[in-house]
């Protein structure tokens, strides 16, 4: 049953679709430049190819046709450029762009017999090559990729759900504080790349508790100082599970600074405010709202506007002001209190 990881069911807000629009309306507006600058130098060679004119060069006349060469050669780039910056799009833009030269080409050389075009023709056969083999090797590139994310995001998933395991009533914690973490960095306007690093360092925010006896963290009745003590230690445990992962070390730094407090009174270092990093303090607040959300062993899901009250309470002293804010408004939006612990069959199965 553990072996599951639920992905919360997305919790539509206004500022996520914002972020939206915008990411939609600035991916549009980026490719017309590449396109239209590749439009004006394919017209300007045409231009040139056809022009009689000459220029100066060193005191040596120079036939502007010589410079078909050079427009010739932008317009390629820029084809290459839209292939691997928009991937797909790219492709096909730089395609459509290509081929729409064909028709005037063969007309002018074939029925017209413009010679002249003749060398055009060739590029544009070079260049309908060139696309197709950028973005063959491309896509198969962009694959591998694709399967080495996959396999982190498997590792990391299983790792997640091993440290629930060892609690029936923390059951899905770490998913809910990732949904919960990388919701709040959205509306805050992280880029992608940002919330899904957020959504990692929160899936793992917990492995420390790998290291503690199972004992401590089951345990139904109030913790011995002793206990308490021991269970402190899972930020440093964690964080040092997740050293060896130095390709990605927001891992260790959300693990590492999860129990930190913005007033300096957190563990394990005590730092405070914005020396704690800010991915440390957006886990905090989720992590706190999904521990009073949630049924726990020892007491029911606490009510929504006592949860509130808390999150108002430490804001600013247990938690970063802003991230408060945002955790406030969220549960402004759900009116229902849905978004806390949902029944099992509520969540859909993440593969
Ligand atoms: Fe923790």
């Amino acid at each position: 049953m553990y072996a599951q990881v639920y992905t919360m069911p997305i919790f539509v807000g206004k500022g996520r679709e914002k972020v939206m629009f915008e990411k939609v309306k600035g991916f549009k507006l980026s490719i017309i430049i590449p396109t239209a600058l590749y439009a004006v130098l394919i017209y300007a060679t045409r231009i040139i190819s056809n022009s009689k004119n000459t220029y100066f060069f060193n005191g040596s006349p120079i036939a502007m046709t010589s410079l078909t060469g050079v427009f010739s050669g932008l317009s390629s780039l820029c084809l290459i450029y839209m292939v691997l910056k928009y991937k797909k799009l790219g492709f096909i833009v730089s395609l459509i762009s290509v081929l729409s030269q064909f028709p005037v080409l063969i007309i002018g050389i074939f029925f017209r017999h413009i010679y002249t075009g003749m060398p055009g023709l060739f590029n544009n056969v070079l260049a309908l090559v060139m696309i197709i083999v950028i973005y063959l090797y491309q896509a198969k590139a962009s694959r591998e990729h694709e399967k080495l994310q996959n396999l982190f995001k498997q590792t990391a998933t299983a790792l997640a759900n091993s440290i629930d395991a060892k609690d029936t009533y923390t059951h899905g914690h770490s998913a809910r504080v990732a949904e919960y973490s990388k919701k709040l960095a959205q509306m805050n306007r992280k880029s992608d790349e940002e919330c899904e690093e957020i959504y990692y360092a929160a899936l793992l925010h917990d492995v420390g508790k790998i290291g503690i006896s199972e004992s401590i963290i089951t345990k139904k009745g109030k913790l011995t100082t002793e206990e308490y003590e021991e269970i402190k230690k899972h930020p440093i445990y964690g964080s040092q599970i997740l050293e060896s992962i130095s390709e990605f070390p927001y891992l260790r730094i959300g693990a590492n600074g999860h129990h930190e407090r913005y007033d300096g009174k957190g563990y394990p270092d005590g730092i405070k405010g914005e020396e704690i990093p800010e991915l440390a303090r957006i886990i905090s607040v989720a992590d706190a709202y999904d521990a009073m959300t949630s049924k726990r062993s020892y007491r029911d899901p606490i009510p929504q506007e006592v949860v509130r009250e808390e999150i108002v309470k430490g804001t600013g002293t247990q938690f970063d002001p802003e991230y408060a804010k945002l955790m406030i408004q969220l549960i402004d939006i759900d009116k229902d209190y849905k978004m806390r612990e949902c029944e099992e069959s509520e969540f859909s199965f993440k593969g």
